[in-house]
């Protein structure tokens, strides 16, 4: 990289770190020529879920918005954003004493602390009305400002070759003196990464937003968003997989264990995704996720708990394409599978008598362990639901 444009790099820099991202715009020739903000806009601080997450679910989550983002940042709900990210790689060699990052995993922003994830934004935000501060202290503005500066119509990529190829011992650096050294020596690097800078209507609402200590949404809009809109059509599907019965017990962990991946669309509510969890609390209490590594480990021992419960978890971080795969359910399907496996005049009619209907939790031969059940009833369910099966394997290539 030459030394003028390093320097001109510094100066976007600076000028966007003071604040000032019209600055920003004044400065870059190539920036595209959109209309001022109107100074409404300018004056009242953007919110969360109206004026940010759509930026991040339009420029970022395709990259950061699922297990193994890079960095292991997820821009997918602010609860991920307030985490940050996580230096060690989980595609170099931590396969064994990688921790667990899925969001369940730590209930407390000071957990996720202690685990060694670190802001990308300033974490006390300063009350200064520059917003300098704020700005200053944030990895994330950094990069969007390198974006900015570097990837305009016409950028090439190939100053991301090596780090493309280096990608798999990759560590984020998670400091500001260390991101800015990065920058320093490969400038594109900015975000999002290797991709048309953000517009500058787009920018700006994020700088807006990041100078004034990126508010999150209030407690409220959080519960609202968490509440179900049919809880009856939760109740009935609560109700089928925790039925006592051992026989029905075991077809719950038998659907759980294909399903676990699946967003769940109930008919009721067609558009609200919900996920099948194993809980510590039973239906009418907010769900306590028993989060084992894998879906067949024990939970009774991973909870130290006596009784789990099953329960359908609405998720509220934004979908991702390639990690959704939709269950559609027709309100119907409960008497459908009920008739599947337990009726007297079908394939229920062949339960094995001999076989334990409280297997072994942990690794085991599937067909074993739900040897149980009648085996049409098994492959029938699994014919009738190949799609989910078959598409549930997420991958990311950030
Ligand atoms: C095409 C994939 C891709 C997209 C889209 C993308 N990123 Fe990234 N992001 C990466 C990669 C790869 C890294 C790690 C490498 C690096 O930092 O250069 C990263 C790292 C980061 C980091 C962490 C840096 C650190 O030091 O820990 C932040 C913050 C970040 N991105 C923010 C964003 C934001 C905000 C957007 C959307 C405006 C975005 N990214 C869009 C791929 C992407």
């Amino acid at each position: 990289m030459s030394t003028r444009r390093f320097a001109w790099l510094s100066a976007v820099l600076l000028a966007a770190l003071t604040g000032s991202a019209p600055i920003l715009a004044d400065t870059a020739p190539t920036l595209p020529t959109e209309p001022p903000a109107a100074e409404a806009q300018v004056l009242t601080t953007p919110r969360y879920g109206q004026d940010i997450q759509p930026i991040f679910d339009r420029r970022c989550i395709a990259c950061h918005g699922c297990l193994g983002s890079p960095c292991n940042l997820k821009l997918d709900s602010f609860a991920g954003v307030q985490r940050g990210a996580f230096a060690l790689n989980p595609y170099a060699t931590h396969l064994v004493d990688y921790p667990r990052t899925d969001m369940d995993a730590v209930g407390t922003l000071a957990g996720w602390r202690e685990l060694g994830f670190y802001p990308v934004l300033t974490e006390d935000p300063s009350q200064d009305d520059t917003g300098a501060e704020n700005l200053n202290g944030s990895l994330m503005h950094r990069l969007l400002a390198a974006g900015s500066a570097f990837n305009q119509p016409g950028f090439s990529r190939e100053a991301l070759a090596p780090v493309y190829a280096g990608r798999y011992a990759y560590a984020c650096p998670s400091t500001v003196a260390a991101l800015d050294a990065q920058l320093a020596q490969n400038p594109a690097q900015g975000m999002p990464f290797g991709l048309p800078a953000l517009d500058h209507q787009d920018f700006d609402t994020l700088t807006r937003w990041i100078s004034a200590g990126a508010p999150g949404p209030t407690e409220q809009e959080q519960q609202a968003t968490a509440r179900a809109a049919h809880p009856a059509a939760v109740a009935r599907w609560e109700t089928f997989f925790n039925d006592p019965d051992p026989r029905r017990q075991l077809v719950s962990r038998y659907i759980y264990e294909h399903v676990y991946l699946a967003a769940m669309a109930l008919e009721e509510d067609p558009e609200t995704h919900f996920r099948l969890v194993r809980s510590s609390t039973p239906p009418g209490e907010p769900v306590a996720i028993i989060g084992t590594a894998l879906p067949y480990d024990d939970p009774l021992a991973y909870a130290g708990v006596q009784r789990f419960w099953y329960r359908l978890h609405k998720e509220t971080g934004a979908p991702v394409q390639k990690s959704l795969f939709v269950w559609r359910l027709k309100r119907a399907q409960i008497a459908h599978l009920d008739h599947l496996f337990f009726a007297p005049d079908g394939p229920g009619a062949h339960w094995d008598a001999q076989a334990p209907l409280d297997p072994p939790w942990g690794i085991g031969n599937p067909f074993s362990v739900f040897r149980a059940i009648p085996a049409e009833a098994r492959y029938r369910f699994l014919l009738e639901n190949a799609a989910v099966f078959q598409l549930s394997a997420p991958g990311v290539r950030g």
